[in-house]
């Protein structure tokens, strides 16, 4: 007793009114000031006065201790919408039964808003980043809790709620910008009627939707990367109280995070620590220029520039420090505002054009039955006519209030584009056109351009002139030949849809028929990398060096300011995945020919490891990533593309997607480190896939089994492998041949990239008798809640850069 009173008289006299360093708990006659901190008790999270980046407001917040980024990565504020400026005179503090923040003058300037109470409370921010009022006794019931007043991040234990009794949910709000965590346009909020996430632009406008909760597969419909569920056990719970969302990690280890970003993307990142920065698995939508509204009036998307918003021209940011710091959707206002009295020179439009299914969108516009002459002088007449379209006959006039979703009005002579002439003053008009004139001349520009909200591809081009491209001399040490750049345009149609081959993980992929009838498919690299001719040089040159019977060969490349072309042999039966997982077209593949696919794409691997003079680690081998020629010989495509486009995340670090699912190896996909044993691991899900003819990431059918690795691993235990075999080989398979493939595929998925074999030892297994191979060990993934500790075999050099691939949707 003696001692109890004794220790509280200490604590009361060092600590009243400040609170200890190291505690994790705010208590009644206790608050927090300057630089003071409380910090969980493992020591993941702290809370404290923040300051994001250069602004000079400060806020409280939570962030990770252990997250080493600069400003700390901010996970919950406070007032994030009634900053202070001075953090030494300011308290965070209980009042009557409420944590409450005092600004410098001591007015209350945030509280959690309980009723008041006399009753003594306490705060305590948990090892899970939730910050928990209660009254009495730590083991009494939360009375409020910051993960129910989340921000924009959604921590792993959160819930992200509908309140059936209340009706009310959760929702979490993006900042405004880089350094603002006021509250911003986009918002993720739940659909509970339809188990479904929405975000929404402004709390009104729907733009991206997650589709429902699919209980089965544990994923929402419309968000495959969800698959990752090795890493993440996502759940719904829906009963008659509430509705809700939640997750956690199956390794507590990972530090993991969901949050709607500014930008008004969703994103899910983890931290990985030997990189010092955060890694994004996924991001939805998927395109920044998908965001409605992402730029803002009169603001242009181009997904393939930095920043990817821009002003149409006569325009320019209506806030330039929001903008610089990544917040557009304040948009563009005029350079020069329209002049009404029309004593003035006249203003003049723009021709833009937006996608016909835009326009149409918007009822409210009232239809003018008067020919294209008038609506134009009319919109000209009438001052707040922003702009007029005048299509099937119908003029319709765009006034201030609808202008301000057009985030989308870009340049083109696409066909199933609309025209939309936009009002400017005549002073910008003539910069405009002259500003437009030189940089077409300086750049020779053609620009790859998304469309803000709608998401269309469309192309600028505004001369015709050839610039930027090699020089003879740059040329001579290619072995391969340069193109052009209008023959490339000619060959593809433009880049026509209809020539279109597919999305791969560097960009979009055309097919070319060059005259005199020569088919290639056409490559064009996105270009964010900033990388200068000299390395796209050099790049292209090491690729057009690797030369095998199992890789897709380089035949030429070309290129165009900011863009990088390169062409390949056209396959015409296109790739492995095309043909392994279509029930009908599988027919065509029997065991024979799968075996003969499996050593070509060995031997293919093992050139890229060991036999060319590069050493090139694929970093994203995948079913589809396995081309077919005529003969249908499997050759290996995208080999060496991670080297030529590197991240385009010089500034910001959150952009990374890795690897694809499912094909990933562990240690790459927790911790980030690769080499080319994992490789041998995405060759040892092909080698699955294309004996069991089913996907690693889509298989569900199996309860006990989440994915075809841990489905296969069951197999080869229970002794039954040959249930693995795809039906469509019951005939043609050697049973024999077979399972010595399976076993192989099983050595390559095995944990421990140590266990792994090379690219030469798989191919001399493949020639060895069953007997003498080694067992398999459990591969990665299968026991859910396993840690994956980080390997510590990974030798520094290594570890090269992250590959940044795009996720295809499936
Ligand atoms: C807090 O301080 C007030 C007076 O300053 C005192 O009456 C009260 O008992 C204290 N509360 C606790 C929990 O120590
Ligand atoms: C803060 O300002 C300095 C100097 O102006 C600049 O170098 C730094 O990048 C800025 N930091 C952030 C996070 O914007
Ligand atoms: C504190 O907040 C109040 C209310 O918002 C405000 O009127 C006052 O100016 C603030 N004090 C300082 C020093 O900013
Ligand atoms: C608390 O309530 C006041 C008034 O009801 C409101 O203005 C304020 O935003 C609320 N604060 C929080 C943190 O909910
Ligand atoms: C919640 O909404 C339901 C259906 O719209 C309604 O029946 C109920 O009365 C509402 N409850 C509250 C507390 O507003
Ligand atoms: C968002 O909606 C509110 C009303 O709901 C409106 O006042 C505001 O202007 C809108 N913001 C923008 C940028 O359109
Ligand atoms: C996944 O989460 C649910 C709900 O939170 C929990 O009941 C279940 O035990 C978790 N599964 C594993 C394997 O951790
Ligand atoms: C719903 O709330 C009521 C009253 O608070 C409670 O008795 C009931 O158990 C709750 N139901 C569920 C499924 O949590
Ligand atoms: C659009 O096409 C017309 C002729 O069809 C041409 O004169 C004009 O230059 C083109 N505009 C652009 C932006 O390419």
């Amino acid at each position: 007793m003696v001692n109890i009173i004794a220790s509280q008289f200490f604590i009361y006299f060092f600590f009243i009114p400040a609170i200890a360093s190291a505690a994790d708990t705010i208590t009644a006659n206790q608050s927090l000031s300057g630089d003071q901190t409380i910090i969980s008790s493992d020591e993941h999270f702290e809370l404290g006065f923040f300051r994001p980046g250069n602004s000079s407001n400060y806020y409280i917040g939570i962030w990770y201790t252990k997250v080493s980024t600069v400003p700390p990565t901010v996970v919950w504020v406070a007032n994030r919408e009634t900053p202070i400026s001075d953090r030494f005179s300011s308290e965070l503090k209980i009042i009557d039964g409420n944590l409450v923040l005092l600004n410098e003058s001591k007015t209350q300037i945030w509280s959690t808003n309980m009723s008041s109470t006399t009753r003594p409370a306490s705060v305590v921010l948990g090892d899970d980043g939730n910050l928990v009022l209660r009254y009495g006794s730590i083991s009494s019931p939360p009375i409020w809790q910051s993960f129910d007043h989340p921000t924009h991040t959604f921590l792993p234990g959160g819930k992200l709620r509908y309140d059936k009794r209340t009706n009310t949910s959760q929702v979490l709000t993006s900042w405004r910008n880089a350094e603002d965590p006021g509250m911003g346009l986009f918002s993720l909020e739940l659909d509970h009627n339809n188990k479904q996430f929405l975000i929404k632009w402004n709390r009104s406008v729907e733009y991206w939707t997650s589709g429902s909760w699919n209980d089965q597969d544990k994923l929402f419909s419309l968000v495959p990367e969800m698959r990752m569920n090795y890493i993440y056990n996502f759940s719904y719970v829906d009963n008659e109280n509430e509705s809700y969302f939640t997750y956690s990690l199956y390794n507590p280890l990972i530090i993991s995070r969901f949050i709607i970003d500014f930008s008004g993307q969703t994103k899910q990142l983890s931290w990985l620590d030997s990189f010092g920065q955060w890694n994004l698995f996924w991001s939805q939508p998927k395109d920044l220029c998908d965001v409605y509204g992402g730029c803002g009036a009169f603001g242009v998307c181009n997904q393939q520039m930095l920043p990817s918003c821009n002003c149409l021209t006569g325009f320019e940011p209506r806030s330039p420090s929001d903008w610089n710091l990544g917040g557009f959707f304040g948009g563009c206002v005029r350079k020069t505002e329209l002049s009404c009295s029309g004593k003035t020179e006249k203003p003049m439009f723009i021709l833009s054009y937006v996608e016909k299914s835009f326009l149409s969108s918007f009822p409210e516009n009232e239809a003018l039955q008067i020919d294209e002459t008038e609506c134009r002088s009319s919109c000209l007449d009438y001052c707040i006519c922003n702009a007029y379209t005048f299509i099937s006959n119908i003029c319709r006039h765009w006034y201030s209030e609808n202008m301000n979703k057009i985030s989308l009005v870009l340049f083109s002579n696409e066909s199933n584009l609309d025209k939309i002439y936009i009002k400017v003053s005549s002073s910008d008009h003539h910069k405009s056109n002259a500003k437009v004139l030189v940089a077409g001349i300086i750049s020779g520009c053609l620009g790859l351009v998304f469309l803000c909200s709608i998401g269309v591809i469309y192309y600028r081009r505004m001369i015709s002139r050839d610039r930027g491209v090699l020089n003879e001399e740059d040329r001579k040490g290619l072995d391969v030949p340069f193109f052009e750049f209008k023959r490339i345009l000619s060959a593809t149609e433009n880049f026509s849809l209809a020539n279109k081959l597919g999305q791969g993980g560097f960009g979009p992929v055309y097919k070319g028929t060059f005259p005199g009838g020569a088919e290639m498919a056409v490559k064009r690299l996105s270009s964010q990398s900033g990388q200068g001719l000299k390395e796209f040089k050099n790049e292209v040159l090491l690729i057009a060096k690797l030369q095998h019977r199992n890789l897709v060969r380089l035949l030429g490349y070309s290129m165009k300011n900011q863009e990088m072309i390169l062409l390949y042999e056209y396959m015409p039966n296109k790739s492995l995945d095309r043909f392994i997982f279509d029930r009908t077209l599988c027919i065509n593949l029997d065991w024979a020919l799968r075996f003969d696919i499996i050593m070509g794409i060995a031997r293919g691997l093992l050139y890229l490891h060991q036999d060319s003079r590069l050493r090139i680690i694929h970093r994203d081998l995948k079913a589809s990533n396995v081309l077919l020629d005529e003969d249908m010989n499997p050759k290996i495509s995208d080999f060496g593309l991670a080297k030529i486009v590197k991240g385009r995340d010089t500034e910001a670090s959150t952009t990374r997607v890795i690897g694809t699912y499912g094909y990933m190896a562990p240690e790459y996909a927790l911790n980030g480190f690769f080499s080319v044993k994992s490789d041998v691991y995405s060759f040892g899900v092909i080698v699955l896939e294309i004996i069991s003819g089913k996907r690693n990431t889509g298989y569900y059918q199996n309860q006990q089994a989440f994915s075809l690795v841990s489905y296969a691993w069951g197999l080869w235990k229970e002794k039954k492998p040959l249930d693995l075999l795809d039906s469509a080989l019951a005939e043609s398979c050697n049973s024999i041949e077979v399972l010595r493939c399976m076993i192989i595929g099983l050595l390559c998925v095995q944990e421990d990239p140590e266990d792994r074999p090379t690219m030469t030892n798989v191919l001399l297994m493949m020639g060895m008798d069953i007997e003498s191979l080694p067992d398999p060990k459990e591969p990665a993934f299968v026991s859910k809640a396993r840690s994956h500790s980080s390997p510590s075999y990974v030798n520094e050099s290594e570890i090269n850069q992250l590959t940044v691939t795009q996720q295809e949707g499936r």
